[in-house]
């Protein structure tokens, strides 16, 4: 879980004494593990956090689990409490203490006061406290009175309970339960899962899925209605969660594209016929033909995925496209009517702000499609349709396969309703289709020159700062581009539209400031050339990317990285691998903790 948050991490297990003993580390899970290595680490049950701090510095008191008052209890949380300090003070009237900052803490305490007031059994505590909660949570507790159960609930983060032999798993995703079982519960909001090693029986919960019923598993709401778990198998394997011998899982996702691009137009892309066919359009039709406007809503990269679906959609199927930030669009009230359509796009499928817009979106009557990465993830299931990118886990915090292939899934979306719209050509499609179909081995040619682009990386790690340029379909490139150097090597980095520079960025310019400048030869090239040399007229240095056998940039650029040719709407796909590697490399020169940058984490389920 530590691409998940990894600021600090702590483990609660009860021994066979009945202890309940807690381990915290700040930093690493390597770092627990130092730690906890001269410790009692036994035990049958117990729980554990990766932390990416949201109330509270990230130290040993505020890293989780978190003990009640008495010890008896403890608890870990993913989410945000937003009533905390109106519940912290209730508790405080009732004397009880706190010792780190943390919402989690508060909501441990309410438990036990729950707990010892009502006297209630655990789940009934966890229950009677969430229905005071205002927030996101998902939690697990343990109770050192019964070292049998484990009390997990959910609302807003994601959870899922992984069913083993005679074992039984939570987690925030699927990743870490793979090793151990392929049978998998999604919990949904507001349930409550109640885990106890009373094991399979003919008695006990009947779960969709499979055929003996289960005593361990018990799940209700929040309110105490019983509910009807239905498991799903995982299609994941180990070998997808391991570096495959490179020395970051980034470096091996950038790799890895010309395979996860394949296998995202599989059984979609039929070169041979010509044709695409995306089950999630074909099955609503309607919907796209008679949608007056388009709406996107996606955050970071994903944000940028959908900036090009936006050239592509308004080229190809003359729909008028807005792309939204989840963050603005879900507290801006914005317009939506019911025959909008709304794309989310989301690498995890749990981004906590692009699930709140599309939940708001669907309460308008909107029309919700997903373009998602993670099968089962809570994004693709509110949706009422969408598309998987089948790229595999992306474990590198800076997303770069996730990217191309959420941009080749938006093309497809885009060229399959311009077809049936016949608001482009025949002749058009077929180009760009074919085009698609060669994209794998293209990007093939340009991870060949990593070894050039890692040598001239070196150059510019004295850098402070960079601009990015694109035009058009590239415009989203450069700002991609600015992205993934910001995060992974810390070096500060704007995208701007070309044309813009003029308008003030211009300004920046020197010898100092190396300026990427992403130019294939289509579109508005002679444009962006008058761009560079504007820039080279102010000493400017340039990093240029251009098509193949590119002649006017060539000359004038101070490095120049060269991608194969192919139609303008497919560019992006080509032009945004030298720019991960450019940033992958940077940050490897300096040092930076590539896969698990500072202050980040791969899926951000606060808001
Ligand atoms: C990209 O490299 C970052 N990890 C981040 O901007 C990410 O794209 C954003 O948090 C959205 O995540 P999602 O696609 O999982 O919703």
């Amino acid at each position: 879980m530590e691409y998940r948050g990894y600021d600090s991490a702590g483990v609660a297990l009860i021994n066979a004494q009945g202890q309940l003993n807690i381990y915290k580390a700040k930093g690493k899970v390597a770092e627990l593990e130092a730690y906890a290595s001269d410790k009692d680490t036994t035990g049958t049950i117990g729980i554990a956090h990766t932390r990416w701090a949201t109330h509270g510095e990230p130290n040993t008191v505020n890293a989780h689990p978190h003990y009640s008052e008495s010890e008896r209890l403890a608890i870990i949380h993913n989410g945000i409490i937003e009533n905390y300090a109106v519940l912290k003070a209730g508790l405080q009237k009732e004397g009880y203490s706190f010792k780190s900052e943390t919402d989690t803490e508060v909501l441990i305490q309410l438990i036990e006061y729950t707990q010892v007031n009502k006297h209630v059994d655990l789940r009934t505590a966890v229950q009677l406290a969430l229905q005071q909660v205002i927030g996101a949570y998902a939690i697990a507790v343990l109770d050192k009175d019964h070292p049998d159960t484990l009390i997990a609930a959910r609302k807003g983060s994601p959870l899922v309970v992984g069913v083993g032999q005679e074992e039984y798993f939570i987690a925030s995703d699927a990743t870490p339960i793979v090793e151990y079982t392929d049978k998998v519960i999604y919990i949904e909001d507001e349930e409550v899962v109640k885990l106890s090693t009373k094991g399979q029986s003919t008695k006990g919960q009947s779960i969709k899925g499979q055929s003996t019923k289960d005593e361990g598993i018990e799940i209700t709401t929040i309110n105490n209605v019983q509910k009807t778990p239905e498991i799903k198998r995982l299609e994941l394997s180990l070998s997808q969660l391991e570096k495959g011998g490179y020395p970051h899982f980034m470096l091996k996702e950038i790799f890895e594209q010309p395979r996860t691009l394949a296998d995202s137009m599989r059984g979609r892309v039929n070169v041979r016929q010509d044709n695409i066919a995306l089950s999630g359009f074909i099955d609503n039709k309607e919907r796209f033909l008679n949608a007056k406007r388009i709406i996107i809503t996606a955050c970071g990269t994903s944000w940028h995925a959908g900036l090009i679906a936006m050239y592509a959609i308004e080229e190809f199927a003359q729909i008028p496209v807005e792309v939204e930030y989840s963050s603005e669009f879900r507290y801006r009230k914005p317009v939506i009517n019911r025959d909008d359509v709304v794309i989310a796009i989301s690498q995890s499928g749990e981004t906590a702000d692009t699930l709140a817009a599309i939940q708001l979106a669907k309460e308008k009557g909107a029309f919700i499609f997903s373009i998602c990465n993670v099968i089962g993830a809570s994004i693709p299931r509110l949706s009422n349709s969408g598309c998987y990118t089948h790229v595999g886990p992306e474990i590198g915090v800076a997303s770069t396969k996730a990217f191309t292939a959420q941009v080749v899934a938006l093309t497809m979306l885009a060229l399959c309703i311009g077809k049936e719209k016949g608001t482009m050509s025949e002749e058009q499609y077929l180009h760009v289709v074919r085009a698609l179909g060669q994209i794998p081995d293209k990007i093939e040619c340009v991870l060949s020159q990593n070894k050039r682009i890692a040598d001239f990386a070196k150059t510019f790690t004295y850098a402070q700062n960079f601009i990015y340029l694109g035009r058009g379909y590239n415009y989203p490139v450069a700002l991609e581009g600015a992205l993934k150097l910001k995060e992974i090597s810390y070096i500060h980095a704007e995208g701007y539209p070309a044309a813009e520079m003029k308008h003030g960025p211009i300004a920046l310019i020197s010898q100092e400031m190396p300026v990427v400048v992403v130019a294939p030869r289509c579109g508005t090239y002679e444009k962006v050339v008058s761009n560079i040399q504007e820039i080279k007229a102010r000493n400017g240095r340039v990093i240029a990317i251009v098509t193949e056998g590119d002649k006017m940039v060539s000359k004038i650029a101070d490095y120049v990285i060269e991608v194969p040719e192919t139609e303008e709407c497919l560019t992006p796909l080509l032009t945004v691998i030298p720019l991960q590697l450019l940033a992958y490399h940077i940050a490897v020169v300096k040092g930076c903790d590539v896969d698990q940058p500072r202050n980040l984490a791969k899926s951000v389920t606060v808001e």
